[in-house]
């Protein structure tokens, strides 16, 4: 198979970095445009465009306006959960953002300041963004459908000097309130911000000022109705953009740093060369801006890009049925979407035969991109099948905020292999490592890892912690970051990803902490230890499954044991959200452990998936998987 497009952009990214992200540096607007590319003079710590500057929001947005896009759209935001549907031009948006960024700087907030955003898919958490990376405050997004302690860990390490939040979010079955949640996170976290800016939306209005508190609280609308528009403030290209909160194994969440300048060149290259997309396309990313996906492809690379992008209040199915994205799809002329296989696989659950499909005219669309979880094969032929266009996998990380591994559709469409997102996009330099770290040959499965230095918009670090990041991702090969997905390269250079090769789960391709689930269980009263194991689930990929052994003397059976176990399941609900889907908990009477003391989780989920366990030698007693196994294989 001959690539020359990609074959040769690939080489030049890696034997030539420096050429071949100056050249994509020239597609965005600098201050002071870099003369240094790749920075390496603190390795294994890598820098791109060290001594540039630039504005990300006024790439964004400013520049659009001024070259002629003022009168474009470049917001959708479409919600079949409020019935409501809004377009806002460029000049629109760049009205917003200038007026939100000038009532943040009015409460002080200013470059390097942390702000954390805790909204759900509504234009002003998209103007919420763009105000902080206007004033080069670094925003930190989190996820809606987390509960208070989630909350409160992020805003613990992050130390906002504001929070914005809505009053609510709206789910098809409920209204979610968050600024109960946001109260109980603020009284649970040791730093509390100066301000507090709600955006009252009329499903629930919150109760803003009426309570004693250490910090200001105020309604958007009135602060934005004295606001002076803000400037963009110049940043160093290797300031941060954000900080985005990812799950590890532990229950402490790692805060991912994002700079302006890497990320702003690879996100624009990103745009046409991975999705095709050029400035003026219609663009749908079906995610939320709580997540990596949102914060890259709902936001920042099709704005970068002089795109329009939908933003999307509803599901794929319910919001009212499985027909949403055909009906969007065709309502906006949208040329590409992106979403997850899980997003999919309930359409197809809904509406195997896509007869809600054929109700709309597709004829815009040219592609489905989708991520976030493995795209079993299944489902890809179902899609490619009913939709007639190509779907196409890529694979990426939270860490590094764009696709390592695509087929790239406007650099060059590649032959599309069932189970693999395709080929390393240029600037990563894929490898399968074995344990002790040689490279292993093609076909063989090891660890996926990525030769230093990645490319920009990767992490530079974690958020105050240069430390976590060596230790966590760079010290167990050394030169090499390690993915945490384990898998193999083919033949022809096409990758295909297993699944995490750590306790990570991976829930319809949201990303949750086995740790964090833990400790809300182990906070029980009665729970003496436990464990949580991701297991297949047809639907989501995966769903959690706890398993508990209760203190000494309680009784874990009949009616006592339902009541403990429905406590357990309400507890996750509140501590970690009703995201974590945590659905089945089982008390038991031991946990499998080595004599170390580690709980043999993976043994256990091979167990409960029906796969043949590896059972390790170092395991303390043997017969407690015995008595087990009939357990984790029951579903319910
Ligand atoms: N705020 C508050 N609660 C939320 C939420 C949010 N932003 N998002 C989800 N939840 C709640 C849901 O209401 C649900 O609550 P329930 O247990 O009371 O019903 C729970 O969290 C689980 O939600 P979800 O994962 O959405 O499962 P579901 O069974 O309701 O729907 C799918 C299944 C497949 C339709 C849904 O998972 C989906 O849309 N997946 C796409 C995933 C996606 O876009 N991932 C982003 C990565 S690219
Ligand atoms: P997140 O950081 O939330 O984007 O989650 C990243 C993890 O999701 C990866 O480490 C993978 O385990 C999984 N993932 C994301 N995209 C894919 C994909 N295309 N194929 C397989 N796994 C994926």
């Amino acid at each position: 198979m001959t690539h020359d497009g990609y074959a040769a952009a690939y080489r030049q990214s890696l034997d030539d970095p420096d050429t071949f992200w100056r050249t994509a540096a020239e597609r965005i607007e600098w201050i002071t445009p870099p003369t240094t590319i790749l920075d390496s003079s603190n390795p294994p710590l890598y820098r791109w465009f060290t001594g540039a500057t630039l504005n990300t929001c006024f790439n964004a947005l400013d520049r659009h306006v001024r070259d002629g896009r003022g009168e474009q759209p470049a917001l959708i935001h479409d919600s079949p959960v409020t019935g409501t549907q809004q377009t806002i031009t460029y000049a629109g948006l760049l009205g917003r953002v200038a007026t939100f960024a000038g009532a943040l700087a009015s409460l002080g907030v200013g470059s390097g300041d942390r702000v954390v955003i805790y909204m759900p898919m509504v234009p002003e958490a998209v103007v919420a963004m763009l105000a902080c990376a206007r004033l080069g405050a670094i925003h930190s997004v989190v996820f809606g459908g987390f509960a208070p302690a989630e909350l409160a860990a992020r805003i613990e390490d992050a130390q906002p000097k504001v929070v914005v939040a809505a009053s609510c979010g709206i789910e098809p079955t409920r209204v979610v309130e968050y600024k109960p949640m946001l109260d109980a996170a603020l009284d649970r976290s040791s730093h509390k911000p100066e301000s507090v800016i709600v955006f009252q939306r009329e499903q629930a209005r919150a109760a803003v000022g009426e309570r004693d508190t250490d910090w200001e609280e105020m309604d958007w609308d009135e602060l934005v109705s004295d606001a002076e528009p803000a400037d963009c403030v110049e940043v160093a290209a290797t300031d941060p953009l954000y900080v985005l909160y990812t799950s590890g194994t532990t229950g402490r969440p790692k805060g991912i740093v994002r700079d302006n300048g890497g990320h702003a060149v690879a996100l624009r290259w990103s745009m046409d060369n991975i999705y095709g997309i050029n400035p003026g396309d219609v663009w749908f990313t079906a995610s939320d801006v709580g997540w990596v996906v949102g914060h890259s492809y709902i936001v920042y690379a099709p704005l970068l890009s002089g795109a329009t992008t939908v933003l999307y209040e509803g599901k794929p199915v319910g919001t009212p049925d499985a027909g949403a994205f055909w009906r969007l799809i065709a309502e906006h002329k949208v040329r590409a979407m992106f979403t997850a296989p899980t997003a999919y696989r309930a359409i197809k659950r809904d509406d195997p035969n896509g007869e809600l499909m054929r109700e709309h005219d597709l004829s815009s669309l040219d592609t489905v991109f989708l991520a976030g979880e493995r795209l079993d094969p299944d489902t890809y032929e179902w899609a490619t099948s009913m939709l007639g266009v190509p779907v196409v996998d890529n694979w990426w990380q939270t860490e590094t905020g764009w696709p390592i591994a695509s087929n790239l559709r406007g650099l060059e469409p590649m032959p599309l292999k069932p189970g693999s997102p395709s080929v390393a996009v240029p600037g990563y330099a894929v490898a399968i490592l074995d344990e002790s770290g040689a490279p292993l040959p093609a076909g063989q499965e090891g660890a996926i890892c990525l030769k230093l230095p990645m490319p920009p918009g990767t992490l530079p670090t974690l958020w105050g912690d240069d430390q976590r990041y060596v230790d966590g991702y760079l010290s167990t090969f050394p030169g090499y970051y390690v993915s945490g997905d384990g898998g193999l390269v083919d033949e022809d250079g096409y990758l295909y990803v297993m699944g995490r090769t750590d306790d990570i789960l991976n829930v319809a391709g949201h990303r949750l902490s086995t740790g964090s689930i833990e400790a809300a269980l182990a906070g029980h009263p009665d729970v003496a230890e436990c464990a949580v194991i991701g297991v297949a689930d047809e639907l989501k990929g995966q769903v959690p499954r706890g398993l508990v052994v209760l203190k000494g003397g309680i009784d874990g059976t009949g009616a006592e044991g339902e009541r403990i176990c429905r406590e357990l399941v309400q507890r996750v609900r509140d501590e970690v959200g009703a995201v974590a889907a945590l659905r089945q908990v089982d008390i038991v009477a031991a946990l499998p452990k080595t004599r170390s003391g580690k709980i043999l989780r993976k043994t256990m989920r091979e167990l409960a998936d029906g796969r043949t366990p590896v059972v390790p030698g170092t395991i303390e007693d043997a017969s407690v998987l015995d008595t087990l196994a009939p357990v984790l294989r029951k579903s319910n």
